[in-house]
């Protein structure tokens, strides 16, 4: 399938469960909680990702699908694979926060190919294809030009993980003092797209899951950003690590 055909199905898909979370009865929805502090997961997790493995298998019958709400431990080295969020900011969903996305990633042979996150709540679609560059809804995007020092940093609290919270207020307090400001957003998926729209310059979380931002970070990195692990080596695609993400220059 031609990677244009295959992008406007998935982006069907997408925005299909967009729906799902904008026409949500949240408040009748059962909420159950994960390890690690404050995680949670309503029934819209699971019911988006249900929708997400089927329509997506039915486009691509050859992919393995790695969704965040079950333990799947597929091998993504060969061939197609789905990683999905079905709700990335999922505590901003119980509160109505308006900030959570879908985000679908497509690796081939292990690396990154597609990239879609949807703000159902802003009706943005940010997408990319590996070398094709990144689109929010139909135009084209950058990250922008400004240093640090001119820059917005966002970040994420790494939540889960308690022992990480003071590194990473440590971290944001240092970049506070050498950028404008700081902001925490709550969905990963969607601070990458934020530097690759050029919305923000650099952002940072020091423990992330794949399919939080295997798409996020095709769609930066496909707006002319760079994204690394905190220690500068590659993202790992079949397994969590921290998450250092600019626009070239912060
Ligand atoms: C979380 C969000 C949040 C980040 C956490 C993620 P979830 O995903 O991306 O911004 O700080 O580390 O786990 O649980 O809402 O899908
Ligand atoms: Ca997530
Ligand atoms: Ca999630």
């Amino acid at each position: 399938m031609e990677p244009k055909e295959l992008l406007g199905k998935i982006t069907d898909v997408v925005r299909e469960c967009g729906e799902i979370i904008l026409h949500a009865e949240r408040g009748k929805s059962r909420i159950d909680e994960k390890a690690g502090h404050a995680n949670f997961v309503t029934e819209y997790d699971k019911r988006i990702q249900q929708i997400l493995r089927k329509s997506l298998l039915q486009i691509l019958p050859e992919a393995v699908f790695v969704g965040e709400e079950e333990d799947i431990h597929a091998s993504i080295a060969k061939g197609y694979a789905f990683i999905v969020d079905p709700i990335d900011g999922t505590t901003n969903f119980i509160k109505d926060y308006h900030m959570s996305v879908v985000s679908v990633g497509l690796t081939l042979d292990g690396e990154k190919y597609m990239g879609v996150v949807y703000n159902p709540y802003s009706d943005e679609m940010f997408t990319a294809v590996r070398g094709q560059g990144a689109c929010l809804n139909d135009g084209p995007i950058h990250v922008s030009s400004q240093p640090l020092s001119n820059g917005l940093v966002l970040f994420g609290t790494a939540p889960y993980y308690e022992e990480l919270a003071k590194r990473s207020f440590e971290m944001a307090y240092d970049y506070f003092k050498k950028a404008l400001d700081v902001r925490r957003s709550g969905s990963a998926a969607l601070d990458l797209c934020s530097v690759a729209a050029g919305r923000a310059e650099l952002f940072f979380e020091l423990s992330l899951s794949p399919w939080d931002y295997v798409a996020g970070a095709l769609i930066l990195e496909e707006a002319g950003g760079k994204v690394t692990t905190l220690e500068g080596g590659p993202l790992t695609l079949h397994a969590g690590c921290s998450v250092l993400a600019t626009n070239g220059i912060a």
